[in-house]
């Protein structure tokens, strides 16, 4: 079983990584924490909130932060054009959803549950990496009780979606996606390299809702907007790329990887960019060197995701 908490800016994308992993029976989901981004925090906390209480999830939903890391760093506005104004593609999710939230801000919840299991907590961030970053700030202890981070973010051999360098979740907070990244904790990269490959047809997103019932046509009404805003790149469909961070933790076995350090660049022109250092390979000395060694993903099947996504989502039914 992997005890898994899953830190997102719901994000239609986020969703359904987030039915995924409520369904999936091999993972337990112990926390929710948001962070802003694909909306402002005070809405994307709400989303996780509305999400829980449509979906019946019983972990609770901590809020992150709504600045990054460094206070004031240039920030961007939220991507209302992908994700809708109300972040969940305009579906008018209510003002107000009446479940109550943790009482503890996202980073220490963070904390708090990794010390409470140690060795068996594994992150899911699919959104900026602030939070992370202010775990590890807060308790830098926390690199040695936690189990993995897996994330969605970055682009290494493919170009970035917020500019030609640059993937959002990364471009969003460099400095903390840096720290992340250079910590003495395995992480495992889930970048734009495959992420652009997993395209969820618009029949696939139907047949789950036929198969899996009510809460499957939430997922299916939600995904209509950013479906619409995929018409124009991809055929047909939509990219899921918070979904294949969440299937890395069941099945990295459908990832192809390379292991080296990572560092992002952190302001000028390529704001935002991640690079990799390959084990193995030689170059003169540099800022990649001495530190932890890190798995990217290089390579996905595709389809063999999208099943497990079908499957997992319809395992589960509800009229
Ligand atoms: C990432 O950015 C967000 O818009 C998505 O939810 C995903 O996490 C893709 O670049
Ligand atoms: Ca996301």
């Amino acid at each position: 079983m992997h005890k898994v908490i899953y830190d997102t800016d719901p994000g239609v994308d986020d969703a359904m990584a987030l039915l995924f992993l409520h369904h999936h029976a091999e993972i337990d989901l112990i926390g929710i924490t948001t962070v802003f981004g694909n909306a402002l925090i005070e809405t994307t906390t709400r989303n996780a909130l509305f999400l829980k209480r449509e979906w019946k999830i019983d972990a609770p939903v901590a809020r992150g932060a709504g600045e990054t890391f460094i206070p004031h760093r240039v920030s961007h506005a939220p991507p209302t054009s992908i994700h809708g104004d109300d972040g969940l593609g305009n579906i008018g999710v209510p003002e107000q959803v009446d479940v109550p939230l943790d009482p503890r801000p996202a980073h220490r919840f963070i904390v708090e549950a990794i010390r409470a299991n140690p060795g068996e907590v594994t992150l899911v961030a699919v959104g900026r990496m602030t939070n992370l970053a202010n775990a590890l700030k807060e308790d830098p202890e926390i690199v040695k009780l936690v189990k993995q981070v897996v994330i969605m973010g970055g682009a290494f051999h493919t170009s970035g979606n917020v500019t030609p360098a640059a993937e959002a979740n990364i471009h969003g907070d460099p400095e903390a996606a840096d720290m992340v990244f250079t910590a003495s904790w395995p992480v495992v990269v889930v970048g734009l390299d495959v992420t652009m490959q997993t395209v969820m047809t618009r029949q696939a997103l139907a047949d789950i809702r036929d198969a899996a019932g009510s809460r499957a046509q939430l997922l299916f009404d939600l995904s209509q907007f950013y479906i619409k805003f995929y018409e124009s790149r991809v055929p047909d469909g939509m990219v899921i790329h918070d979904s294949c961070a969440a299937v890395y933790v069941v099945a990295p076995e459908l990832f192809t990887t390379r292991k080296g350090s990572i560092r992002v660049v952190c302001g000028g022109i390529a704001d935002g960019m991640t690079v990799q250092k390959p084990e193995g390979r030689g170059f003169g000395p540099s800022d990649w060197d001495g530190l932890p060694s890190q798995t990217i993903c290089t390579g996905i099947d595709a389809p063999a995701v999208l099943k497990i996504i079908h499957d997992t989502i319809v395992s589960v039914r509800e009229d």
